[in-house]
């Protein structure tokens, strides 16, 4: 079969384009240099090795049943990079990506600190390494398989982030791994009871990286909380006086929350964080910024 034909069927089953991308992946192996989709114009008649065959059409087949083409192909691109993934790990989506904007919109030090909460893959930590390249990264997941695409991302990507395995907040200590100017978290917020939701498109991804009790919030309250706790503790340490953000000192532990959740929940969480005594700075897109309450 030529690869015009074998399109031709293919596009028949599936979205054009990743029929496109499954014939360029399973192609690639037997071609030395890359290729893109041009290639796939420009060779149209060329017939396909049996290998190649019977790899793409396996990929077809599980595309054609639903599987997200990230798992297939193993790979996501995410602000303009490509991230590994596989079933342990959500797929990085585009909405994401306001994520690393809201924090290039602010004023940081030279060497800025961040601390990702729930980092999956690893797409946002290692986005901010790189894109800081003086920057302290700490990335914790409560999923160990997670925390191993993760590690393999940032190998690939220079091996710069630390991580840490832990629910929410519970191994990270403000005396021992020091202030962070930014704490990001795009933990899972889908609240199982949304009637548009489609259950379907999103069975292959890991249900503990989706959804979310008390309306898709219950991780952020408990991440809120643990956060008063963790400045509580370390204030009575040093026989200081209670506020629900700063050290004894006077300093914010963290500076700045970056959080990511469906817009139709914007409003309970900004409720949600100014109880715990962060005020909103900004929103774009998917994504929230709050600051210490003045
Ligand atoms: C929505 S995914 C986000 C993954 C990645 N940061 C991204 O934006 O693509 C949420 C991640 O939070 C992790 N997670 C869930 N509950 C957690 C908890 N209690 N503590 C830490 N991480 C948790 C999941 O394993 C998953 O990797």
């Amino acid at each position: 079969m030529n690869i015009d034909a074998w399109l031709g069927e293919a596009k028949k089953q599936i979205d054009a384009l990743d029929a496109e991308i499954i014939a360029l992946v399973g192609l690639s192996d037997i071609l030395s240099s890359e290729i893109d989709r041009s290639f796939l114009c420009a060779h149209a008649e060329m017939e396909i090795p049996q290998r190649s065959l019977q790899k793409i059409n396996q990929m077809l087949e599980r595309r054609a049943a639903g599987e997200p083409l990230a798992y297939i192909i193993g790979e996501r691109e995410f602000f303009g990079r490509m991230f590994r993934v596989n079933e342990s790990v959500l797929i990085p989506r585009v909405d994401t990506e306001a994520l690393i904007y809201l924090v290039q919109d602010l004023d940081l030090p030279g060497r800025p600190r961040f601390l990702e909460i729930g980092t999956g893959s690893g797409c946002i930590a290692v986005t901010l390494a790189l894109e800081y390249p003086q920057a302290e990264v700490l990335a914790t997941d409560i999923s160990k398989k997670a925390l191993e695409v993760a590690e393999l991302n940032d190998v690939i990507h220079e091996g710069r982030i630390d991580l840490v395995e832990s629910d929410l907040l519970e191994n990270i200590d403000p005396e021992m791994d020091g202030n962070f100017d930014v704490l990001i978290a795009n933990l899972p917020y889908v609240n199982p009871d949304w009637e548009w939701l489609d259950l379907a498109a999103l069975q292959y991804e890991p249900q503990n990286a989706l959804f979310a009790e008390e309306g898709g919030l219950a991780l952020y309250h408990r991440l809120l909380q643990q956060l008063q706790e963790k400045i509580a503790a370390h204030n009575l340490m040093h026989h200081a006086e209670q506020d629900s953000t700063k050290l004894c000192h006077g300093v914010p532990w963290i500076k700045y929350l970056v959080f990511e959740a469906d817009p139709c929940q914007h409003d309970d969480l900004v409720s949600l964080a100014e109880a715990y005594g962060w005020q909103l700075d900004i929103i774009e897109g998917y994504g929230l910024r709050f600051k210490v309450k003045q």
